[in-house]
């Protein structure tokens, strides 16, 4: 299962004092060492942490064949466009809203059939495996078969921050909406609040074959090292 790390909250700290450190592209470097597969990083609309000139230079180790980028983005003519000039392996379509903590719910897939379906053979077309970003629901998931995306990621940020009986009926859906992608041709990741302590039940569908994880590893990263960090989720997810 692939693990792809992502690099968001380094430059959200170098944002809040504006400085030119900590450096999101060394972090990446180091991320890949620890035994991340792939790097995740989203350009906002408001670039509130990474930057044009980040995501350049992480487009450029991409092309040198050091990094797996995975560039999560708003489906927006300027980030489309973006994307087609830099060129990512992957580029994940995510919903975006500006006063947003993170990203809230998954995109609606189904109620912009021809927008989405544009966007995705304009991406196709520049090389980059599209994913959509949705909810486990069957609507989405096979909209997003209908519309020729590759691959589509799990919001796992509901499952996340529920407890008890509904965390368990949320665990039901993202299986069952794995297993229906997977029918369907698609290839399925999820991603969106995981821990080391919540991720068990997620590592353990068969369907999946990647993870995206940011902010609990960054946090990690403070107390024992972002290398050290990077590795424990990756035994973990191994385990
Ligand atoms: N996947 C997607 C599409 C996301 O938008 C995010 C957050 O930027 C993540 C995964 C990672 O979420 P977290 O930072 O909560 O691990």
């Amino acid at each position: 299962m692939h693990l792809g790390v992502n690099i968001d909250h380094i430059a959200t700290l170098r944002q809040a004092r504006l400085t030119v450190y900590p450096d999101p592209i060394g972090a990446a470097d180091i991320c890949v060492e620890a035994g991340a597969d792939g790097i995740t990083a989203h350009l906002r609309e408001d670039r509130r942490h990474i930057n044009d000139a980040d995501m350049q230079a992480l487009a450029r180790r991409s092309s040198a064949g050091k990094i797996h980028l995975n560039m999560e983005m708003a489906a927006t003519e300027e980030m489309v466009a973006i994307a087609v000039k830099l060129k990512p392996q992957a580029c994940c379509l995510v919903p975006e809203k500006r006063q947003e903590l993170t990203t809230e719910g998954g995109l609606d897939v189904a109620g912009h059939i021809e927008r989405m379906e544009k966007i995705v053979s304009q991406l196709t077309a520049a090389g980059c495996r599209v994913s959509m970003f949705i909810d486990p629901s069957d609507a989405q998931i096979r909209a997003s078969a209908a519309i020729g995306a590759p691959v589509i990621e799990l919001h796992t940020g509901h499952y996340a921050n529920l407890t008890g009986k509904a965390r368990a009926d949320e665990l039901v859906r993202l299986q069952l909406g794995a297993k229906l992608a997977v029918e369907l041709g698609m290839i399925v990741h999820a991603g969106h609040g995981l821990t080391l302590d919540n991720m068990a039940d997620i590592v353990a569908i068969p369907e999946l074959s990647g993870l995206n994880i940011g902010h609990a590893i960054i946090a990690d990263a403070i107390f024992k090292g972002l290398h050290q960090a990077v590795a424990d989720f990756k035994a973990a997810m191994i385990r």
